[in-house]
């Protein structure tokens, strides 16, 4: 082969390692979607969406309603804190995946109306997704660990 061969091979391999390089940016750059740990960016994106849509009920700091254990006169719940002295991290990914997007009326109990609004129509499933990533922010190291050992049954959809 001629100098021109090699030239030619050369720019063939050089451009094969930039698609190569490429890729590896946009997978790694991808990460927090489905089916991964939630990464900072996911997180910083649930945060931004949490403040927004959830903290005029739960709370800026995920503390919830003074008194949440009691009720409303009507009889529906207060709103309850998403930290560690609330039960939202009993609860597995898939259960908290759908309260956030049906709404708390699936779960409260016969002849109960439910404050908690579903979020389908405002929030796509990858948005849900990052608030969920960013409620376990509000919890400590026993909490995630539970939570997670719940969710294996009960994974994210
Ligand atoms: C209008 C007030 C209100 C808003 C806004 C609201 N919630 Fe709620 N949420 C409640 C109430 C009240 C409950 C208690 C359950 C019920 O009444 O059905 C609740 C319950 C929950 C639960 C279940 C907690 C548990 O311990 O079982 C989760 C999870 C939750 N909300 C997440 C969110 C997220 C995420 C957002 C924002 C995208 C949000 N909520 C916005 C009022 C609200």
């Amino acid at each position: 082969m001629g100098t021109a061969g090699w030239i030619v091979v050369g720019a063939a391999a050089l451009a094969v390692i930039a698609v190569v390089v490429a890729v590896a940016v946009l997978l790694l750059g991808s990460g927090g979607s489905r089916g991964q740990a939630p990464g900072p960016e996911q997180v910083r994106r649930g945060e931004e969406i949490y403040q927004a849509s959830c903290a005029s009920c739960h709370g800026a700091r995920g503390e919830g309603d003074p008194n949440w254990r009691t009720r409303n006169a009507d009889g529906s719940f207060k709103s309850p804190p998403h930290d560690n002295s609330g039960h939202t991290w009993h609860h597995g990914d898939g259960q908290l995946f759908n309260i956030v997007k049906h709404g708390g009326q699936g779960y409260a109990g016969p002849g109960l109306a439910s404050r908690m609004p579903g979020f389908g129509e405002q929030l796509s499933d990858q948005e849900i997704r990052a608030v969920i990533a960013f409620l376990k922010s509000f919890w400590g190291a026993e909490e995630r660990r539970y939570q997670a050992e719940v969710s294996r049954s009960d994974p994210l959809p």
